[in-house]
């Protein structure tokens, strides 16, 4: 018999992540806001998911989309006000969703109050709050290059140091070692929990604690350090989770989830620990990056696919290593990936809408909180970028300046194959709500393009469609609210060298799930179901074959 599983209500939970700029524009200016959220709420009631994971909708100068905080108890000019915000969670709680908040702690924006005065001189009480280091012979104090391209070190005129920065320059890492740090934190936490939020996705929590000697990380081929063995799941991190958890966490009945790069299983079952003593569930990473930086054309750069196999073993480990000791996130796309349709299915015309079922079929029904990133779930796709002036995303276009302009790396053809291909842009292209200029997005000019397939590809005409990816996922919803099994049932991997084939089992309480999906555009041999009768639960085809998958076919049969 497999193990009683801890219920919570975040386990049986689906959510849907919002990027407020890109959602829905209610008063022209282009740009998503709050009160756009507001009013598509019966759109997500009628999805029939829990949750909304807003993206940060914090005052910010957006260098990097909100992801560089100024204010922590203010909302983003562009999206609306304080009062917007109250009537969005007011809104969403009548309607039965909760609403979880996007929490940047590991950097602030160099707007933020806190480091404005940080910057003043080397003994304001603010200076401790970031990490400033002197020089090393003129040079930044290490090696360590920034996911943004370039080193992770920002030189100072004013008092003659670097201040550490992983991301963007503009986006400054806290200093964690200090607690008058750690108090603000938990404080501005508390803010938002008083307000009735519903839990914190917590953005690169794995990095807060920094190995303090900062020593030079291994060398990459464009000459920076990595610094990865030094910054994540660094020496206090957990001391910090639970002293976190002590102080806000556990006096709320939230959903909170890490967003943990290069996590690894024995670090997510502490992050994720089933006594409740950090978080409730990690994002690991190694799923959506299995073909990063292979066969690629620079660092992170691609434009090759991920392979069954290797997706499968990746997915497969997380399922069976977690059981029973930690809960696992589902996802495969959120605001830094591109579309999953096209990533890791067929966008071509024929097979998007089959494909696009497929793959949430395989996601939907292992073991885990399902994430649905906005427009998944109308088998919305990647674009075009015909060129770097149509780009918005502080990450793609550093890359280009580096790659292209600096180091001569890469042609601007193939970079920009590169981000046809990955680039975190084409999860950010408006959400397509019906046929109308500009997808319904907005009445006035979109702050970036709208994917030309809006006239195909929209939340209107899928609504009223009962075989569009849209009403697919409903009933992927529905089921998991239905079934018991669907939420805490074991996962049983099954057929794992096969070529085209991922299947695998859940089992409850001698109740049986049986799950096939065929990743390939091929017919593929597959007698899985040949001998049983169990109910057919969901499928994107009507009729099947004996003895095989069709294109992209996937069958979920309870026994
Ligand atoms: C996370 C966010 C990403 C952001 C980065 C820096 O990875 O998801 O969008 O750029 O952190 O905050
Ligand atoms: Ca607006």
């Amino acid at each position: 018999m497999p193990e009683k599983e801890q219920h919570a209500w975040w386990k049986e939970a689906v959510i849907y992540q919002i990027y407020p700029r890109s959602f829905m524009d209610a008063n022209g200016d282009g740009i998503g806001d709050l009160a756009g959220i507001t009013q598509r709420i019966p759109y997500l009631s009628k999805l029939g998911v829990d949750v909304v994971w807003l993206s940060p909708v914090y005052a910010s100068p957006n260098d990097d989309n909100g992801y560089d905080i100024s204010d922590y108890r203010a909302i983003m000019k562009d999206f609306g006000t304080m009062e917007d915000f109250d009537t969005l969670l007011a809104t969403a709680h009548k309607a039965g969703i909760k609403i979880v908040m996007d929490l940047v702690v590991n950097h602030t924006s160099d707007e933020h109050a806190w480091f404005i005065e940080s910057r003043k001189s080397r003994t304001n009480p603010y200076r401790d709050y970031y990490i400033w280091r002197d020089g090393k012979d003129g040079k930044e104090p290490n090696n360590w290059e920034s996911c943004f391209s370039g080193p992770a070190w920002q030189y100072d005129e004013a008092t003659g140091q670097y201040y550490l920065h992983l991301f963007s320059k503009k986006q400054v890492d806290l200093n964690w070692e200090n607690p008058k740090v750690r108090d603000e934190v938990y404080d501005l936490m508390t803010f938002w929990c008083d307000k009735g939020i519903d839990g914190f996705r917590m953005d690169v929590i794995s990095m807060i604690s920094k190995d303090q000697r900062f020593p030079d990380g291994p060398v990459k081929p464009d000459g920076y350090g990595d610094f990865s063995p030094y910054c994540i799941s660094g020496p206090r991190v957990h001391e910090f989770l639970q002293e976190m958890n002590q102080r806000v966490l556990s006096k709320y009945d939230l959903l909170t989830v890490g967003e943990a790069a290069g996590v690894t299983i024995d670090e997510a079952k502490k992050y994720a620990r089933s006594d409740g003593k950090e978080l409730g569930m990690v994002f690991q990473f190694e799923h959506v990056g299995s073909e990063n930086g292979k066969g690629s054309i620079v660092e992170k750069w691609t434009t090759g696919k991920p392979k069954l196999q290797n997706v499968r073993a990746i997915l497969n480990k997380w399922q069976t290593e977690l059981e029973g000791c930690a809960w696992n996130s589902l996802y495969w796309d959120n605001h830094d990936q591109p579309r999953c349709v096209s990533m890791f299915g067929n966008d071509a015309p024929e097979y998007r809408v089959r494909s696009a079922k497929m793959l949430a079929t395989c996601l939907h029904m292992m073991k885990g909180t399902p994430y649905i990133y906005q427009g998944e779930e109308l088998g919305m796709t990647n674009t075009h970028w015909a060129s770097i002036d149509d780009c918005r995303d502080v990450e793609e276009k550093n890359a280009w300046q580096q790659f292209v302009i600096d180091q001569k790396r890469v042609s601007p053809e193939i970079m920009l194959a590169c981000f046809d291909n990955m680039a975190r842009d084409n999860a950010r292209t408006p959400m397509q709500w019906d046929a109308s200029k500009n997808a319904g997005f907005t009445t006035g000019t979109p702050w970036i393009a709208v994917n030309p397939n809006y006239t195909e590809i929209n939340a209107a005409s899928e609504i009223n469609d009962p075989d569009s990816v849209f009403n697919y996922y409903r009933k992927l919803i529905q089921l998991r609210h239905e079934h018991e099994v669907i939420v805490y049932g074991k996962f049983i991997p099954l057929l794992e060298d096969d070529p085209n084939i991922y299947a695998y089992a859940r089992e409850l309480d001698g109740k049986k799930l049986l799950v096939a999906c065929n990743w390939t555009k091929d017919e593929a041999p597959c007698t899985l179901f040949d001998d049983t009768n169990g109910t057919e639960l969901i499928s994107n085809y009507k009729e099947h074959k004996k003895g095989a998958l069709q294109p992209y076919e996937a069958r979920v049969v309870l026994l």
